[in-house]
Protein backbone atom coordinates (compact mmCIF):
# COMPACT_ATOMS: atom_id res chain seq x y z
CA UNK A 1 0.00 0.00 0.00
CA UNK A 2 1.68 3.77 -0.62
CA UNK A 3 2.34 5.88 2.05
CA UNK A 4 -0.16 8.27 1.14
CA UNK A 5 -3.12 5.42 1.52
CA UNK A 6 -1.26 4.81 5.13
CA UNK A 7 -1.69 8.39 6.00
CA UNK A 8 -4.88 8.50 5.38
CA UNK A 9 -6.00 5.36 7.27
CA UNK A 10 -4.26 6.18 10.10
CA UNK A 11 -6.08 7.60 12.94
CA UNK A 12 -5.67 8.09 16.80
CA UNK A 13 -6.80 4.80 18.32
CA UNK A 14 -7.49 4.69 22.44
CA UNK A 15 -9.56 1.90 22.94
CA UNK A 16 -7.93 -1.64 22.02
CA UNK A 17 -8.75 -5.21 21.95
CA UNK A 18 -7.18 -7.97 24.59
CA UNK A 19 -5.31 -9.25 21.00
CA UNK A 20 -1.50 -9.82 21.83
CA UNK A 21 0.67 -8.04 18.94
CA UNK A 22 1.55 -10.62 16.56
CA UNK A 23 4.84 -11.67 16.93
CA UNK A 24 6.04 -11.45 13.22
CA UNK A 25 4.41 -7.48 13.46
CA UNK A 26 6.77 -7.22 16.76
CA UNK A 27 9.94 -7.92 14.67
CA UNK A 28 9.36 -5.71 11.71
CA UNK A 29 8.44 -3.22 14.11
CA UNK A 30 11.55 -3.87 15.95
CA UNK A 31 13.54 -3.16 12.92
CA UNK A 32 11.94 -0.42 12.08
CA UNK A 33 13.16 0.83 15.50
CA UNK A 34 16.54 -0.33 15.06
CA UNK A 35 16.81 1.40 11.54
CA UNK A 36 15.32 4.47 13.22
CA UNK A 37 17.41 4.61 16.49
CA UNK A 38 20.81 3.62 14.35
CA UNK A 39 19.88 6.91 11.50
CA UNK A 40 18.94 9.19 14.45
CA UNK A 41 20.61 8.72 17.85
CA UNK A 42 17.41 8.43 19.30
CA UNK A 43 16.48 5.93 21.81
CA UNK A 44 12.90 4.90 20.78
CA UNK A 45 11.93 1.37 22.70
CA UNK A 46 8.85 -1.03 21.95
CA UNK A 47 7.03 -1.74 25.06
CA UNK A 48 4.94 -5.25 24.82
CA UNK A 49 2.56 -6.23 27.60
CA UNK A 50 3.00 -3.79 29.89
CA UNK A 51 -0.56 -3.15 31.48
CA UNK A 52 0.13 -0.25 34.21
CA UNK A 53 0.68 2.75 32.10
CA UNK A 54 -3.03 3.17 30.53
CA UNK A 55 -3.86 1.04 33.42
CA UNK A 56 -5.34 -1.50 31.25
CA UNK A 57 -6.65 -3.35 33.99
CA UNK A 58 -9.37 -0.82 34.58
CA UNK A 59 -12.41 -0.51 32.04
CA UNK A 60 -11.27 3.02 31.17
CA UNK A 61 -8.50 5.55 32.04
CA UNK A 62 -9.39 8.83 30.15
CA UNK A 63 -10.49 8.03 27.12
CA UNK A 64 -8.00 4.94 27.20
CA UNK A 65 -8.95 1.21 27.03
CA UNK A 66 -7.25 -1.99 27.06
CA UNK A 67 -3.53 -0.76 25.87
CA UNK A 68 -1.23 -2.70 26.86
CA UNK A 69 1.70 -2.48 24.13
CA UNK A 70 3.25 1.25 23.66
CA UNK A 71 6.65 2.85 22.21
CA UNK A 72 8.85 4.76 24.67
CA UNK A 73 10.08 7.97 22.79
CA UNK A 74 13.16 8.23 24.32
CA UNK A 75 16.42 10.25 22.86
CA UNK A 76 18.83 12.82 23.94
CA UNK A 77 17.52 16.38 25.51
CA UNK A 78 17.10 19.25 22.15
CA UNK A 79 15.86 16.31 20.28
CA UNK A 80 11.79 17.64 19.98
CA UNK A 81 11.74 17.96 16.54
CA UNK A 82 13.40 14.52 15.82
CA UNK A 83 10.93 12.48 18.21
CA UNK A 84 8.23 13.41 16.14
CA UNK A 85 9.76 12.65 13.13
CA UNK A 86 11.46 9.20 13.95
CA UNK A 87 8.55 8.41 15.63
CA UNK A 88 5.90 9.13 13.12
CA UNK A 89 8.04 6.94 10.68
CA UNK A 90 7.72 3.77 13.47
CA UNK A 91 3.80 4.86 13.40
CA UNK A 92 3.41 4.37 9.69
CA UNK A 93 5.34 1.30 9.72
CA UNK A 94 2.99 0.27 12.74
CA UNK A 95 -0.14 1.41 10.29
CA UNK A 96 1.44 -0.84 7.64
CA UNK A 97 1.31 -3.69 10.19
CA UNK A 98 -2.42 -3.70 10.62
CA UNK A 99 -1.08 -1.92 14.26
CA UNK A 100 -3.39 1.29 15.50
CA UNK A 101 -1.72 3.92 17.64
CA UNK A 102 -2.29 7.00 19.18
CA UNK A 103 0.26 9.56 20.18
CA UNK A 104 0.00 10.47 23.94
CA UNK A 105 2.06 13.48 25.76
CA UNK A 106 -0.34 13.51 28.80
CA UNK A 107 -2.91 11.46 29.59
CA UNK A 108 -0.64 7.90 30.34
CA UNK A 109 1.09 7.41 34.12
CA UNK A 110 4.26 8.66 33.30
CA UNK A 111 5.77 7.28 36.76
CA UNK A 112 4.61 3.87 35.71
CA UNK A 113 5.79 3.59 32.29
CA UNK A 114 8.67 1.53 31.39
CA UNK A 115 11.60 2.39 29.29
CA UNK A 116 15.44 3.29 29.84
CA UNK A 117 16.62 6.74 29.50
CA UNK A 118 20.49 6.91 28.90
CA UNK A 119 22.52 9.86 31.00
CA UNK A 120 21.61 12.90 28.95
CA UNK A 121 18.28 11.34 27.58
CA UNK A 122 14.53 11.89 28.35
CA UNK A 123 11.39 10.58 27.30
CA UNK A 124 9.36 12.61 25.42
CA UNK A 125 6.35 11.40 25.38
CA UNK A 126 5.00 7.76 24.64
CA UNK A 127 2.59 5.98 21.77
CA UNK A 128 0.40 3.74 22.46
CA UNK A 129 0.10 1.01 20.41
CA UNK A 130 -2.70 -2.24 19.63
CA UNK A 131 -5.38 -3.55 17.84
CA UNK A 132 -8.17 -1.42 17.63
CA UNK A 133 -12.08 -1.74 18.91
CA UNK A 134 -12.53 0.79 15.87
CA UNK A 135 -9.74 2.46 13.35
CA UNK A 136 -10.71 5.45 14.45
CA UNK A 137 -11.73 8.92 12.69
CA UNK A 138 -11.07 11.43 9.97
CA UNK A 139 -9.24 14.50 12.37
CA UNK A 140 -10.37 17.70 11.12
CA UNK A 141 -8.17 19.51 8.84
CA UNK A 142 -6.83 22.82 7.98
CA UNK A 143 -6.68 23.85 4.06
CA UNK A 144 -3.13 23.97 2.49
CA UNK A 145 -3.28 27.49 1.90
CA UNK A 146 -4.09 28.04 5.63
CA UNK A 147 -0.41 26.48 6.78
CA UNK A 148 1.26 27.54 3.50
CA UNK A 149 2.50 29.82 1.11
CA UNK A 150 0.92 27.59 -2.00
CA UNK A 151 -0.79 28.98 -4.94
CA UNK A 152 -2.36 27.57 -8.00
CA UNK A 153 0.34 26.67 -10.46
CA UNK A 154 3.01 25.23 -7.81
CA UNK A 155 4.52 21.65 -8.48
CA UNK A 156 2.14 19.02 -7.56
CA UNK A 157 5.03 17.54 -5.41
CA UNK A 158 4.77 20.35 -3.01
CA UNK A 159 0.93 20.23 -2.93
CA UNK A 160 1.22 16.09 -2.31
CA UNK A 161 3.69 17.06 0.28
CA UNK A 162 1.08 19.95 2.18
CA UNK A 163 -1.71 17.23 2.05
CA UNK A 164 -0.12 14.51 3.56
CA UNK A 165 1.42 17.29 6.28
CA UNK A 166 -2.39 18.08 6.92
CA UNK A 167 -2.71 14.28 7.64
CA UNK A 168 -0.61 14.32 10.02
CA UNK A 169 -1.61 13.94 13.79
CA UNK A 170 -0.35 17.07 15.99
CA UNK A 171 -1.56 17.83 19.76
CA UNK A 172 -4.82 18.58 20.00
CA UNK A 173 -5.05 18.34 16.38
CA UNK A 174 -3.75 22.19 16.57
CA UNK A 175 -2.01 22.11 13.44
CA UNK A 176 0.74 25.52 14.02
CA UNK A 177 2.79 25.14 11.02
CA UNK A 178 3.85 26.63 8.26
CA UNK A 179 5.43 25.44 4.86
CA UNK A 180 7.31 28.01 2.57
CA UNK A 181 8.75 26.93 -1.03
CA UNK A 182 11.61 28.62 -2.46
CA UNK A 183 12.04 26.80 -5.91
CA UNK A 184 13.04 23.34 -5.22
CA UNK A 185 13.75 23.80 -1.50
CA UNK A 186 11.29 24.10 1.43
CA UNK A 187 11.23 25.22 4.97
CA UNK A 188 8.73 24.14 7.73
CA UNK A 189 8.02 26.50 10.97
CA UNK A 190 6.25 26.08 14.00
CA UNK A 191 3.44 28.83 14.14
CA UNK A 192 1.98 30.33 16.84
CA UNK A 193 1.74 29.29 20.31
CA UNK A 194 0.98 25.54 21.18
CA UNK A 195 1.57 22.31 23.39
CA UNK A 196 4.23 20.16 21.95
CA UNK A 197 4.23 22.07 18.31
CA UNK A 198 8.30 21.03 17.72
CA UNK A 199 6.99 17.35 18.24
CA UNK A 200 4.54 17.95 15.66
CA UNK A 201 6.85 19.93 13.47
CA UNK A 202 8.79 16.70 13.08
CA UNK A 203 5.78 14.59 12.82
CA UNK A 204 4.79 16.48 10.19
CA UNK A 205 8.00 17.08 8.54
CA UNK A 206 7.99 13.50 8.07
CA UNK A 207 4.62 13.07 6.27
CA UNK A 208 5.83 15.87 4.14
CA UNK A 209 9.02 14.52 3.23
CA UNK A 210 7.88 11.20 2.15
CA UNK A 211 4.47 12.84 0.25
CA UNK A 212 6.55 15.01 -2.10
CA UNK A 213 8.89 12.12 -2.64
CA UNK A 214 12.65 14.59 -2.55
CA UNK A 215 13.88 13.27 0.22
CA UNK A 216 15.68 15.25 2.71
CA UNK A 217 17.54 17.43 0.06
CA UNK A 218 14.10 19.22 -0.16
CA UNK A 219 14.76 21.02 3.33
CA UNK A 220 15.98 24.53 2.85
C1 LIG B 1 2.57 15.48 20.35
C2 LIG B 1 1.19 14.87 20.55
C3 LIG B 1 0.68 14.69 21.84
C4 LIG B 1 -0.58 14.10 22.02
N1 LIG B 1 -1.03 13.87 23.31
C5 LIG B 1 -2.22 13.24 23.51
C6 LIG B 1 -2.67 12.92 24.83
O1 LIG B 1 -2.01 13.21 25.84
N2 LIG B 1 -3.85 12.25 24.97
C7 LIG B 1 -4.61 11.87 23.90
O2 LIG B 1 -5.66 11.26 24.09
N3 LIG B 1 -4.23 12.19 22.61
C8 LIG B 1 -3.06 12.85 22.41
N4 LIG B 1 -2.63 13.14 21.10
C9 LIG B 1 -3.43 12.74 19.94
C10 LIG B 1 -4.09 13.94 19.22
O3 LIG B 1 -5.16 14.43 20.00
C11 LIG B 1 -4.54 13.53 17.81
O4 LIG B 1 -3.42 13.10 17.08
C12 LIG B 1 -5.22 14.67 17.07
O5 LIG B 1 -6.44 15.03 17.69
C13 LIG B 1 -5.47 14.35 15.60
O6 LIG B 1 -6.27 13.21 15.47
P1 LIG B 1 -5.77 11.93 14.64
O7 LIG B 1 -4.50 11.44 15.26
O8 LIG B 1 -6.91 10.93 14.75
O9 LIG B 1 -5.55 12.35 13.22
C14 LIG B 1 -1.37 13.73 20.90
C15 LIG B 1 -0.83 13.92 19.61
C16 LIG B 1 0.42 14.46 19.42
C17 LIG B 1 0.97 14.59 18.04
Amino acid sequence: MDTMELMKQRHSVRQFTDKALDSEAVKALQQEIDACNKESGMHIQLITDEPEAFQAGKPTYGQFKGCRNYLAIVGPKGKDVEAGYYGERVVLKAQELGINSCWVALTYKKGKAQGTENAGEKRYLVVALGYGENGGVDHKVKSITDVSDYKSGDPDWYKNGLEAALLAPTAMNQQKFRFERNGEKVTAKVAGMGFYTKIDLGIVKYHFEVSAGKGKEVWG
